[in-house]
């Protein structure tokens, strides 16, 4: 077994929308995944986030699996649409009253909150003014953050503001494979900045309402200090393939990671945008000083990997470069290795998540810690999944030579506690560590959670 230093996380991780269900219930406005979902066509089956796992009512059953599980840490989400239900302006109670009970749920089974943000569920209200094309969003981001930190900050030291940021703006506003369901490539660049606008805006607001607020010697300050504040990206090292791949990888690389790792952690956007989105590009969404903000230190970043891109060179699809949209960038990065996948037919690479975080860490040498806060694998199957446990056991193993290698990574976060809804795909995959029937809302822990467990403990007594 691969050995951790002995103040490692061990966690867990959720999302709201995912989960929770009860999407009309205690003042919860409509969120782009509620009206998403809704459209015919853009959800496997047509499901929704409707009901999900009922986490909104079965909570404290979740909590004693947590227990169950040994973990250090939970990774969940705060839905926004409960907090500001059309994203500015009344606070709704009864929305943060729910995450104050999940949290001192947390406190009292010792297990440490992490506490996302913003994981993809937009109140619609503010996409009908334009979403995350308008810089006004990540004004109202940065609101809503100061709300939830005020009120929870005294028990939450583990801030997360964004998750994904990649994802929200080119399956979001490029590709139209996720909410808002927008294809309009260059909606892609000025959503991820004002992305990342609203992370750096969310954490100084957070910031300013003032040090000490954490309790922190009431749960055990010492281990962690006091808040911390960060961000979650995912990770997937480009890999070239056949003629032109090279240069292609190049191009994805910037759409997926550089785009967002160059202004958080290196002061810049990167100097070759015009070379990869052709002149397109009106860029006056960026304003003077953004760049300082988005470069807000930061105490850790968060890294998702699930596996690698494998990216060839692939004929833009409109032929006059001043009419490319952004995400027209000449790439085709769904091409398979020739290697096991996991049940959506994602490959199975752990290498890769050395590779992800050595990369990472050249390319920045003043990166905060790093906790990998997401990592997993889908497939149909029911309770014995030996397949979950492989992907776990070499995923662990991997990290552990990446921390060999110097990468400073402090915690794990397994995705995910439970089966839950996969957005697009709906709920055919399953990522849980416990299955959820989907009829009744029964939960059975698989084998891989025994396993988990074991693991932990093991880790534990050295
Ligand atoms: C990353 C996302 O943060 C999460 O919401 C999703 O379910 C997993 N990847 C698996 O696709």
């Amino acid at each position: 077994m691969a050995e951790f230093p002995a103040e490692f996380v061990w966690g867990v991780a959720t999302s709201a929308y995912q989960i929770e269900g009860g999407a009309t219930e205690g003042g919860r406005g409509p969120s782009i995944w509620d009206t998403f979902a809704e459209r015919p066509g853009a959800t496997r089956d047509g499901r929704t986030g409707a009901v999900a796992c009922d986490h909104y009512h079965r909570w404290p059953h979740d909590m004693a699996l947590l227990s169950d599980l040994g973990v250090d840490a939970y990774r969940f989400s705060v839905a926004w649409t409960r907090v500001q239900p059309t994203g500015r302006g009344p606070v709704e109670q009864r929305g943060l009253d729910f995450y104050r009970r999940v949290v001192d749920a947390l406190r009292d089974r010792d297990i440490e909150p992490f506490v996302t943000l913003y994981h993809w569920d937009l109140p619609q209200g503010l996409e009908d003014d334009g979403g995350w094309r308008s810089r006004d969003t990540a004004l109202r981001f940065a609101d809503y953050a100061a709300v939830v930190h005020e009120e929870l900050g005294d028990s939450v030291r583990f801030w997360t503001t964004m998750n994904e940021p990649f994802v929200s703006a080119v399956a979001g506003y490029a590709e139209g494979r996720h909410a808002p369901g927008a294809r309009e490539g260059h909606g892609s660049l000025a959503a991820a900045h004002h992305l990342l606008l609203g992370h750096g805006l969310g954490v100084r607001a957070m910031r300013a309402q003032g040090g000490g607020k954490f309790g922190g010697e009431k749960f055990g300050g010492d281990r962690f200090g006091g808040d911390k504040f960060g961000i979650v990206l995912n990770q997937s090292p480009a890999v070239p393939v056949g003629p032109g791949g090279e240069a292609a990888a190049r191009r994805f690389d910037l759409l997926l990671r550089r785009q967002f790792t160059e202004p958080l952690f290196g002061g810049a956007y990167p100097g070759d945008y015009d070379d990869v989105f052709g002149p397109i590009t009106d860029l006056s969404f960026r304003h003077d000083g953004d760049l300082d903000v988005i470069g807000t230190p930061l105490d850790y970043v968060g890294v998702n990997y699930y596996y690698r891109r494998h990216v060839a060179d692939a004929p833009p699809a409109v032929a006059d470069p001043a009419d490319r949209t952004a995400e027209d960038i000449g790439v085709d990065y769904t091409q398979l290795p020739d290697v096991p996948k996991t049940g959506l037919g994602w490959p199975i690479e752990p290498t890769g998540l050395i590779e992800a975080l050595t990369d990472l860490k050249n390319r920045y040498p003043d990166l905060p810690p790093i906790y990998l806060t997401e990592n997993g694998c889908a497939y149909p199957e029911p309770v014995e999944d030996r397949e979950r446990v492989a992907f776990l056991s070499s995923h662990l193993s991997a990290l552990s030579t990446a921390i060999e290698f110097g990468v400073d990574v402090r915690g794990y976060f397994h995705w995910s506690l439970l089966d839950n809804f996969e957005w697009a795909h709906g709920y055919g995959p399953r990522f849980g560590l416990v299955h959820v029937d989907y009829t009744t809302l029964v939960r059975t822990p698989k084998a891989s959670f025994s396993w988990y467990r074991d693991y932990i403990r093991e880790q534990r007594a050295g």
